[in-house]
């Protein structure tokens, strides 16, 4: 089934085209969010400029015309609200304009999906991790198939705790890979650690390495800063593993691209004789082509939603989306 997916929720709008489960096209067009962060008003402007483009440039890339399209999905939340609707309103433009169905499709559920996909992984242990979110989940099948909430951050998602120090010490934020550069250099300080069983919180951690900014060099402290957090994200992944007897891993989201949280995180697995899967960059970041991957399995199991019922929804907690 020729499905095309809409991403929209934060600084991507992203738009895949999947057949058969497989992305044909994975293209996106982005705000850039410089030393200012994102304005949630003016990121919308911009994805209403580019939604076109990014629509026909997938169009191009899968070789297919629109007409031929028969469903659509997008990203319903979680997100920052005027972003979503962006995605939402295209959405149900071309579901309605082709008489096709719609389906929403949760974030996390696409990243962590895509990824076992592209991993080749049966029932993973997912530790996902990206700006806003940190969890570790695990697929269950009560009261419906979904993925349960072992653990997760109790205040801030790892990628925006490592983007307000790079903003302490003036370096453009992106999903800590410029904090990375950096700590490729530098040497360790020791730093408050937070792990409560399988839970864990990084502004202690944020509030002691900015109080260093200026008085330690930038290299210490961004090595420092990104060695205690992915320790911590590791040792409560490590504590999911063991207590649910799983063999598997994957990592997803916009961290999960560190080379370093990857090198951890494998290293866990090979001592346990586990496997460890991570998807290619283009899928951890935000991207279309894994909504279209979910959307057109969710549409072959009758999933579509009424075009008045589709919705956005700011805090789409994966716990509460359907996994089929
Ligand atoms: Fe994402």
């Amino acid at each position: 089934m020729l499905v095309m997916g809409v991403e929209s929720s934060a600084h991507t709008f992203g738009v895949g085209i999947a057949d058969n489960g497989r992305v044909l096209a994975n293209e996106k067009m982005m705000y850039d969010v410089g030393s200012r962060g994102m304005i949630p008003s003016k990121v919308a402007e911009t994805h209403v400029k580019n939604a076109g483009t990014v629509i026909r440039m997938a169009l191009e890339k899968a070789r297919v015309k629109i007409t031929e399209i028969e469903g659509v999905g997008y990203t319903k939340g979680p997100g920052i609200g005027a972003c979503l609707q962006v995605g939402q309103l295209a959405a149900k433009t071309i579901s309605n304009g082709l008489g096709i169905g719609i389906v929403p499709v949760n974030h996390a559920v696409a990243h962590v999906e895509i990824t076992k996909h592209e991993a080749k992984l049966r029932d993973p242990i997912a530790l996902y991790v990206s700006g806003g979110n940190s969890q570790i989940l695990k697929l269950a099948g009560n009261p419906f198939r979904h993925y349960q909430i072992l653990g997760e951050t109790f205040d801030v998602g790892v990628g925006n705790m490592l983007d307000a120090f790079a903003r302490e010490i003036k370096l453009t934020p992106a999903w800590g890979s410029t904090v990375a550069k950096l700590a490729a250099k530098g040497s360790y300080i020791e730093m408050p650690y937070t792990v409560k069983g399988m839970d864990f919180a990084f502004t202690g951690l944020l509030t002691y390495a900015s109080s260093l900014a200026g008085k330690e060099n930038d290299e210490d402290l961004c090595y420092s800063i990104q060695e205690t957090s992915f320790a911590m994200l590791c040792e409560a992944t490590e504590r999911a593993l063991l207590l649910t007897n799983r063999d598997e891993l994957e990592v997803c989201g916009g961290v999960a691209q560190s080379v370093r949280l990857q090198e951890m995180l494998r290293s866990i697995c090979k001592e346990h004789g586990m496997r460890f899967g991570v998807a290619k960059n283009e899928y951890n970041a935000d991207n279309g082509g894994m909504i279209a991957y979910v959307a057109e399995r969710m549409l072959e199991h009758g999933h579509s939603e009424p075009l008045a019922r589709c919705g956005i929804q700011q805090r789409y907690r994966i716990d509460k989306a359907i996994v089929v």
